[in-house]
């Protein structure tokens, strides 16, 4: 008896790690993927780009990574080298997602299946599915954020100024940033408790080419000059992301004459806009979890490249908050199934959440990244 038990126990070890470690393929039959993150000068990237390596890796398969320095001719020369390379799979992060589809209509000629990743791309039926965050939610967080901070529910006889910086026109993301806090801020406006002292309310009046800090910094600075500088209280400034607020808070430390501190929105959780955070200068910013992303990507480029149609729900089985969307996404050529996770809101009050996630750490008073 004890002989077949010891039998079955080595059967049940054998099994269970066969179970853990990823199947070992050929070189011939491992199977490579095609990464293509827009630049490294906007931090985030640079995370996303090491998660999705890593966890590409990490499940056996090859990874071939680029980076194209917001230069969309070299992203399309980067595409191009990963198609001629034959990769199994893409996953694209567009810089500008209406310059991909000759490129990525070569992808499907090849049968390379691919993932727009965080920012949709656009008039190409190239592309099988979406991974990113509720973008809408983002700006409506932000939104959402200024609405609770000045009471503007209950304020009668006050008017508070704001302005507004949104992101990149080329990013299909920013008008769904812009959209969710104008439309959350836009009752505000009307009834005269917001004012938008500059009257740059459309979208293409605020919005910030590469989501350049500089180009930020240089208009708000411009803004102040010409409508505050006859001594305008300037209360909120709405940045879409961080890299915007960077260059705004930049421009109200040098160029604002008020005494108050304006609220000041941001979106990506950027170690100096943290920083900004703890020093009372950035206000709040609205977190995404680029290494659940990952994940996400991850397991819906395994079930592709198993030759498997993903069931909506196989997200459900994920420790990650995601949700299935079949509605919002249309990329010019029809809905994209999307998958999309759920941002956060981070002020000083709530850093702690940040070091939960396991990728920052605090170094004296301040946070950094345990990735670096
Ligand atoms: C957006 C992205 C944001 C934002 C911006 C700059 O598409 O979703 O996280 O920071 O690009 O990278």
């Amino acid at each position: 008896m004890k002989k077949y038990l010891s039998i079955l126990l080595a059967l049940v070890m054998m099994f269970s790690l066969a179970a853990m470690t990823p199947a070992v393929v050929s070189a011939e039959e491992q199977q490579t993927v095609g990464i293509a993150m827009p630049t490294k000068s906007l931090e985030r990237w640079n995370r996303d780009g090491t998660y999705l390596k890593d966890e590409f890796e990490a499940e056996g398969f090859k990874v071939e990574l680029t980076y194209s320095d917001n230069d969309v001719p070299q992203q399309n020369n980067d595409i191009d080298n990963l198609i001629a390379s034959e990769v199994d799979l893409l996953i694209v992060a567009a810089i500008d997602g209406e310059a991909l589809n000759r490129t990525l209509g070569d992808a499907k000629e090849a049968g390379i299946p691919v993932i727009a990743y965080d920012r949709l791309i656009m008039n190409t039926d190239a592309i099988s599915y979406y991974v990113s965050f509720d973008n809408y939610t983002v700006g409506k967080l932000q939104g959402e954020y200024v609405v609770e901070a000045l009471g503007l529910e209950e304020a009668e006889d006050v008017v508070y100024n704001i302005e507004f910086t949104a992101g990149d026109p080329a990013d299909n993301n920013a008008r769904f940033f812009f959209n969710g806090a104008f439309d959350t801020l836009e009752p505000y406006i009307e009834s005269g408790i917001l004012n938008v002292v500059s009257g740059q309310t459309e979208f293409e009046q605020v919005a910030t080419a590469a989501w350049s800090t500089d180009t930020a910094l240089a208009r708000m600075q411009n803004i102040l000059a010409s409508f505050y500088s006859d001594g305008t209280v300037l209360d909120v400034a709405l940045c879409s992301n961080d890299s915007t607020a960077l260059g705004v808070a930049q421009a109200i430390t040098s160029d604002y004459a008020g005494d108050n501190a304006p609220i000041i929105t941001g979106q990506d959780g950027d170690i100096a806009n943290l920083r900004n955070i703890v020093d009372g200068i950035q206000t709040m910013t609205v977190y995404k979890n680029v290494a659940n992303q990952a994940v996400v990507t991850l397991e819906l480029g395994k079930l592709i490249l198993a030759g498997e149609e993903p069931a909506e729900d196989f997200v459900d089985g994920l420790p990650i908050e995601v949700a299935y969307d079949t509605e919002t996404y249309d990329n010019g050529t029809g809905i994209i199934p999307s998958y999309l996770l759920v941002p956060t809101t981070i002020t000083a009050d709530n850093l702690e959440e940040l070091v939960e996630t396991g990728l920052y750490e605090w170094e004296d008073d301040y946070l950094v990244s345990t990735a670096e």
